[in-house]
């Protein structure tokens, strides 16, 4: 019997074997490497019922959020890696408290708030985000290190000296890249940064590293990480922060036919989930899900349909194409998309744990009123599982 055919729909369902083989994977890699710590970032995949079993494996989290941060320190036991491109007046002070280490992404942000790390009840190892100016990811949306960015400090930009109180330097500037991507980028930031990281206790890579993809090649990753520590043998830790590579290829999303409507002899097939809702990056990007048992059609092919959302948005299908089966679609029968468990799940939730918008108006009385908050820890966790 069809595994899928009884579950809700829709519905994002993820397989547990396949979360740790890639965990099995990544683990591996820290023990080869040794001096390395990957941890997770939830970014990229915040599926915390899981958490626990990441734990047993991996060496913690990365937050880009408050929330993240408190769902770390809840479901992972343990402080977070913290990084935000901007940091809340508001938030800090517990951003701290949740955190083991913390990176500025400028440096005025660091003068900002250095004398509340300074007072806060424990150390805090910080760093800063640097912009290596390189980067082989040829999606702008993806690209820290185009033109312009506002990812990072650039090199002419930093003092001579790492400035007081700083431990660390973290760079991000890959997107599902291999190993071979890492290494012309570390000649880069080496190139550009190198007097610094020779005073650094740490280097987070970020993310981006593909590592479980089947391509991947490991070997090549271990002996980059091993040669970068005999380089800098003042550095006490290494960080890695894939999310990606901890979800991929662990799960799909369920969805249902609800009809099917021709147009000018294209046939759609209307689906009870949405790409604006559900899957955003296929719009984003733009890319083609992979659907079980659809492939992309051929001349040859004779059942071919467009997928369409139900939102109202009028290209709630666009950037995709369409998909060949082999046989003709009817009401009621399910399609499933695969790899659905890293991003495209986060994004239907709060991505990066980044908080709603309240909700007011302004009365007639020229007075303002709030209306709803949804933008709490509860809403924030109880969106994921
Ligand atoms: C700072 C930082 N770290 C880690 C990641 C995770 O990257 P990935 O999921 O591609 O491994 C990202 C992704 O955008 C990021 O911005």
């Amino acid at each position: 019997m069809n595994i899928f055919e009884n579950t809700p729909s829709p519905c994002y369902i993820m397989f547990e074997e396949a979360l740790e083989a890639n965990l099995s994977i990544l683990k591996l890699v820290e023990d080869e490497a040794a001096g390395v710590s990957i941890i997770c970032a939830l970014k990229g995949f915040a599926f915390w019922h899981s958490f626990p079993l990441i734990k047993r494996y991996l060496s913690g989290g990365a937050a880009g959020s408050l929330h993240e941060a408190r769902l770390i320190a809840e479901e992972m036991r343990c402080e977070a890696h913290t990084y935000a491109p901007v940091y809340l007046e508001e938030e800090f002070d517990a951003m701290l408290l949740y955190s083991s280490h913390l990176t500025f992404n400028s440096l005025s942000q660091y003068v900002r708030f250095k004398e509340r790390v300074e007072a806060a009840p424990k150390k805090v190892s910080l760093g800063l985000r640097i912009n290596p100016e390189y980067s082989e990811i040829e999606t702008e949306l993806y690209n820290p290190a185009q033109p312009g960015s506002r990812l990072g400090i650039l090199s002419e930009a930093m003092p001579p000296h790492l400035p007081p109180g700083i431990e660390g330097l973290h760079f991000h500037s890959l997107c599902e890249n291999d190993s071979y991507a890492l290494e012309n980028c570390l000649q880069h930031f080496e190139a550009r940064f190198g007097h610094l990281i020779k005073e650094c206790k740490w280097v987070n890579m970020g993310g981006g590293h593909h590592i479980t993809r089947n391509d991947y090649n490991i070997e090549h990753l271990i002996s980059l990480l091993r040669a970068f520590k005999t380089r800098y043998p003042n550095l006490e830790e290494i960080i890695l922060e894939p999310g990606e590579a901890v979800g991929w290829q662990t799960g799909v999303l369920v969805s249902t036919v609800e009809d099917i409507i021709e147009n000018r002899g294209l046939k759609i097939a209307m689906l009870n989930i949405s790409f604006s809702c559900h899957l955003p990056d296929c719009l984003e990007m733009p890319y083609k899900p992979a659907v079980l048992g659809a492939t992309s059609p051929t001349p040859e092919s004779k059942y071919v349909y467009r997928l369409g959302g139900c939102s109202c948005l009028a290209g709630d299908f666009v950037g995709m194409g369409d998909f060949a089966f082999s046989e003709p679609l009817e009401i009621g029968d399910r399609i499933i998309f695969d790899d659905m468990i890293h991003y495209t799940m986060v994004k239907t939730t709060f991505f990066n744990g980044v908080k709603h918008p309240a909700i007011g108006l302004i009365t007639r009385e020229q007075e303002f009123l709030l209306l709803s908050q949804p933008g709490s820890y509860e809403d924030y966790k109880a969106k994921l599982s």
